[in-house]
């Protein structure tokens, strides 16, 4: 099939790539010329394995274009995706203009298309938004209506950063939310070649299976460092624990593991959208407010952990290994690296930083970090090392490496380092 894509930041894009792998006929639409530019050199804007390998691919076959032209790429393509961002604002809620932007755009080139054209709202937003912010736009800006002249869907994403092709090439699911059988059915033969089991549902439950997808694995992360707080008060490793526990079915192995908390694009914005709309619904969402408090509080406890060791950090200097969110990524969004060093700058300590793939984008946001080209740079004369994020390559530091440290104070927020090579660390939950 023909589709657009509205918006080529990391799930447009993937998306995009995604169905080009998948054989359709792929055009990306950005307001940002230069974005537009490096995609169609066959350059990915962000960092995602195997991103550039397909949309290289696509692009020789004539599957993928990117572009700035919204009407054209209407006119040319049967189905249209809204994957614009929903930043979040100061009081937790989503910020709506791009998607009410995009879909004004949609409607005003619907207003002079004769065809059939499906848009689909793949962009996390809140329950209600899709049949609700997104239709009135379409229809005011075209004049047209709903189920009878063009079809309304809601499709949301399930992508990990770092496995974004993966998940999209393989996904658990395929959910639809659908205004009307017609639009849904042009949809589900758009994903007829994914070996995936398809959920057709309506539009808002759709967008509340994002939300709760998405709540359930943060609540399942805030429940495992509750019980890793506990197991560390107790002696008890809470991996082993986890191992136990997640050998039940109904738990699965999987997020159950303790550290300093979750970070991301995704997860900090989600929950807080949902305590935000179910205080709008007045309702007290009591839970998530606390899966929310713990995460927090958890990215800073391991600060309290090392003034145990060195009660006074002024004029210390502390390495940190580890900035991005998570490995295999440069994306530092609410990263629990950002806070870790907000605290230690607070309290008058000198930060020294390694990261494979982040530290640029941690700069903009903390300059008086030194940045060093390796982790042996960083911890070297640092008088405390606090392992922040799982890059592979600190599996192999040894007790060579720490040993120019000027004193071997070493915590590990993600379980990372190799026991039978470093000698001596404490883990934040172990
Ligand atoms: C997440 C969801 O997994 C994905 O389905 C959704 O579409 C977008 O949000 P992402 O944010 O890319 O994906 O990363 P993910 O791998 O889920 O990890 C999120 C955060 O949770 C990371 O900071 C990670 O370190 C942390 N995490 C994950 C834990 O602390 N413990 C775990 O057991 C798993």
């Amino acid at each position: 099939m023909k589709i657009s894509i509205m918006g080529t930041g990391y799930v447009g894009l993937s998306t995009g790539v995604g169905f080009a792998v998948k054989g359709n006929d792929v055009i990306c639409v950005d307001i940002d010329q230069k974005k537009v530019e490096t995609i169609n050199s066959g350059v990915s804007p962000m960092f995602e394995p195997h991103l550039d390998g397909h949309l290289k691919d696509a692009l020789k076959k004539g599957k993928l274009k990117a572009t700035t032209d919204v009407k054209g790429a209407i006119a040319e393509t049967e189905v249209s995706f809204i994957s614009v961002g929903t930043p979040s604002s100061e009081d937790g809620s989503i910020d709506l203009s791009f998607i009410e932007s995009v879909a004004r755009q949609i409607g005003e080139v619907l207003k002079n298309k004769k065809e059939y054209h499906v848009i689909v709202v793949k962009s996390t937003v809140v329950p209600g938004t899709t049949d609700g912010v997104v239709l009135r736009n379409i229809e005011k800006a075209s004049g047209k209506k709903t189920g009878k002249d063009f079809g309304l869907c809601m499709n949301p994403e399930f992508l990990r950063e770092g496995r974004a092709m993966d998940d999209f090439l393989k996904p658990d699911r395929i959910v639809i939310g659908e205004s009307d059988k017609r639009a849904g059915n042009v949809i589900e033969k758009l994903y007829s070649n994914f070996m995936a089991p398809i959920l057709r549902t309506d539009l808002k439950t759709a967008e509340m299976i994002k939300y709760a997808s998405n709540a359930f694995l943060a609540t399942k992360i805030s429940y495992t460092n509750e019980m890793g707080n506990i197991c560390k008060k107790l002696g008890i490793d809470v991996n082993e624990v986890m191992k136990g526990v997640g050998m039940d079915h109904r738990i699965s192995p999987h997020f159950l593991k303790a550290g300093v908390g979750y970070g991301g694009s995704c997860f900090p914005k989600d929950v807080e959208a949902l305590i935000w709309k179910a205080r709008e619904l007045s309702y007290e969402p009591k839970l998530l407010e606390e899966v929310h408090r713990l995460n927090d509080r958890q990215k800073v406890m391991i600060v309290e952990q090392l003034e145990k060791k060195i009660p006074n950090l002024k004029g210390k200097t502390i390495c940190l290994l580890g900035l991005a969110f998570k490995p295999d990524s440069d994306d530092i969004r609410e990263a629990s690296s950002i806070y870790i060093i907000e605290r230690l700058l607070q309290k008058g300590a000198k930060v020294k930083a390694y990261d494979p793939k982040a530290m640029e984008h941690m700069r903009k946001i903390h300059p008086s970090v030194d940045y060093m080209k390796s982790a042996r740079e960083a911890l070297e004369n640092s008088d405390a090392c606090i392992v922040v994020t799982e890059w592979d390559e600190f599996k192999k530091l040894t007790d060579a490496d720490f040993s120019k440290m000027k004193s071997k104070v070493i915590l590990e927020g993600r379980r990372i380092l190799d026991r039978t090579k470093v000698s001596k660390f404490e883990g934040i939950c172990w």
